[in-house]
């Protein structure tokens, strides 16, 4: 792992236990999204060979870009290592294409790691979750496909699956 990449790991787990703190997780919930944040990258600097390998391609867009299975492949690596809790193991695997809205410490992280500030973009969004969870939440998915859309990039099917589930629960 690269220092940088380091660096945004520490700030990923101090920004998603303050989302948790600010959005009253009790102290299992807050002990939950600093281990997510703590692995979510586990797997990112890992060759493409390798992701494949621990994450098998499930359709062109990862199978053009490996990159994108380091959630799984991450979440792969936390289950050997004897992770169990499935908020956790989930907020690793959907770190990359979001989380189900029933978990909080998914989403907290999701967030976390979009908006960290050394990302420095989506400031907004870091500051809205400090008051509503899932508002951020859904705002950070919605960018994040904005975003794709802008670079003329491939959204991945399980992006929009997430994306079009939580659009509806607005
Ligand atoms: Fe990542």
């Amino acid at each position: 792992m690269t220092p940088e990449r380091f660096d945004h790991i520490m700030r990923v787990v101090e920004l998603a236990k303050e989302i948790a703190i600010a959005n009253s997780f009790d102290n299992d919930e807050v002990a939950a999204a600093c281990l997510a944040g703590m692995l979510h990258d586990v797997a990112r600097d890992l060759t493409p060979e390798k992701l494949l390998e621990l994450a098998p391609a499930q359709n062109d867009v990862e199978r053009m870009h490996p990159l994108s299975v380091h959630g799984r492949a991450g979440r792969k690596i936390a289950e050997r290592w004897g992770i169990e809790d499935g908020r956790v193991l989930e907020a690793i695997s959907g770190h990359v294409f979001g989380v189900s809205p029933e978990n909080r410490v998914g989403m907290a992280v999701y967030i976390a790691d979009v908006t960290e500030p050394g990302r420095q973009v989506n400031h907004d969004i870091r500051e809205l979750a400090m008051t509503s969870l899932f508002r951020a939440y859904q705002r950070a998915v919605d960018s994040k496909v904005r975003y794709l859309r802008s670079k003329g990039k491939s959204v991945h099917p399980e992006t929009l699956r997430v994306y079009e589930a939580i659009c509806n629960l607005t």
